[in-house]
């Protein structure tokens, strides 16, 4: 058997070992860490609903009312008037005929990916979508191709490839960990020209872009070319669980076919009270969108202007590109001494020599804080040397290189 002990010390010498931190009390924009406070800048709480007063009554009531568990799957005796409320829900604000509720947005993924990609076809990734979509295209056991980040001719030439057996093109909306946005327009005309199905994750985009954070479908006015849009209530809607929306019959598909939904506990009503709260707050106080995001602009105008190496974000989640996975633990930690936690992001999260602070904003942050932990980054950044953006290489050009689909 192999030796833990040695795994983790190996990860350790990479500088890759990773430790938990503790925060105590409610999340918010600042909270208290290993005991002390400290300014919140990674939290993806990106409306300030986690805590909200609301929210938490919604899941007190419900948890009165309903009680704690479901009891088991939903296609058991677990199917709740609440599971069917908030996929109403869902699906109207989404513009969508139906959507289906899973356990988080890594079972949603996984399911989905796995049930609607088969062995003897192909799915199309880009190459830094999330960890949850990777390993759906795993599970799904087809064959999968990497096109180049938010490349769209390296796509069209592995769809032309793949021919008939094209099945399934994977997006994360707002990349996870660089705050960009994929190039729905050109995916959905290349997802119909190969007669292909196109999934969007919105992770991150839903509640903080589009038509009253609708999402990045939404604000490119593509619901109707995007055949499955994944989110997820733990990020912006400040709860735990995810969620697909798509036309009727995929989602009855879904519901027969995705194994993450099947084969698991349908999610407790507590949670489920609070999204349909969270939902509720969005559509009343639209502004917390736009709060979140004229926060975001501010953040990112006063790195840039302290000549920090900076990915290309233009939303609430801004990278700050450093390299090495050493480096970028001494800046966190450096920083957190300092009273602000931004958590370091090393590979596999990211590729190597990408390692990075993964910046978050929030609707609850002050203008002012925000400014000041800028200049505090830009103060520590000069004393480690860190310049303006280096290339970061792209992970497909090292010895990850995508195997090229042959078509049948
Ligand atoms: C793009 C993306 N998709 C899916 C997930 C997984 O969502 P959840 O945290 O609900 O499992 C994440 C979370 O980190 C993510 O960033």
């Amino acid at each position: 058997m192999t030796d833990l002990a040695d795994r983790l010390e190996e990860l350790d010498s990479r500088g890759l070992r990773r430790r938990l931190r503790l925060i105590s009390g409610p999340q918010g924009p600042r909270v208290l860490l290993d005991g002390r406070p400290v300014l919140l800048l990674c939290s993806n709480n990106y409306l300030g609903l986690a805590d909200h007063p609301r929210v938490r009554q919604a899941a007190a009531e419900a948890a009165m009312r309903w009680g704690v568990g479901a009891g088991s799957s939903r296609l058991i005796s677990g199917n709740m008037k609440l599971h069917r409320r908030l996929e109403q829900r869902l699906a109207e604000f989404k513009g969508y005929e139906a959507s289906l509720l899973f356990g988080s947005g890594y079972l949603a993924n996984a399911g989905a990916i796995a049930a609607l990609a088969r062995r003897g076809e192909v799915v199309f990734s880009d190459e830094l979508n999330h960890a949850s979509i990777i390993d759906g295209c795993r599970l799904s056991r087809a064959e999968t191709f990497i096109y180049r980040h938010a490349d769209t001719e390296h796509l069209s030439w592995g769809l032309r490839k793949a021919g008939r057996r094209a099945a399934l093109i994977v997006t994360d909306g707002v990349f996870s960990m660089d705050g960009d946005l994929a190039p729905l327009e050109e995916l959905a005309q290349l997802a119909r020209r190969h007669d292909c199905r196109l999934m969007v994750d919105e992770a991150h985009a839903t509640g903080a872009l589009g038509p009253g954070g609708r999402g990045s479908v939404a604000a490119a006015g593509l619901s109707e070319e995007v055949d499955v849009v994944i989110g997820t209530l733990g990020k912006a809607l400040g709860c735990y669980g995810a969620y697909a929306c798509a036309g009727r019959e995929l989602v009855e598909y879904l519901v027969n076919m995705a194994r993450s939904f099947v084969f698991s506990t349908a999610p407790p009503p507590p949670i489920v009270a609070a999204a349909i709260a969270s939902l509720e707050l969005l559509a009343s106080h639209p502004h917390r969108v736009e709060r979140l995001q004229a926060n975001a602009a501010a953040l990112r105008a006063v790195l840039a202007e302290e000549g920090l190496p900076l990915g290309p974000s233009t939303t609430q989640i801004v990278p700050l590109i450093v390299g090495s996975a050493a480096r970028t633990m001494e800046l966190c930690e450096r920083a957190l001494e300092r009273g602000l936690f931004a958590q370091g992001i090393r590979p596999p999260t990211v590729p190597e020599g990408s390692s990075r602070l993964r910046l978050t904003v929030m609707a609850t942050h002050r203008a002012a804080e925000l400014v000041r932990a800028a200049k505090l980054l830009g103060g520590l950044g000069r004393e480690l040397g860190l310049g303006a953006a280096p290339p970061v290489a792209s992970p497909l050009e090292d010895d990850r290189l995508a195997g090229l689909p042959e078509a049948a």
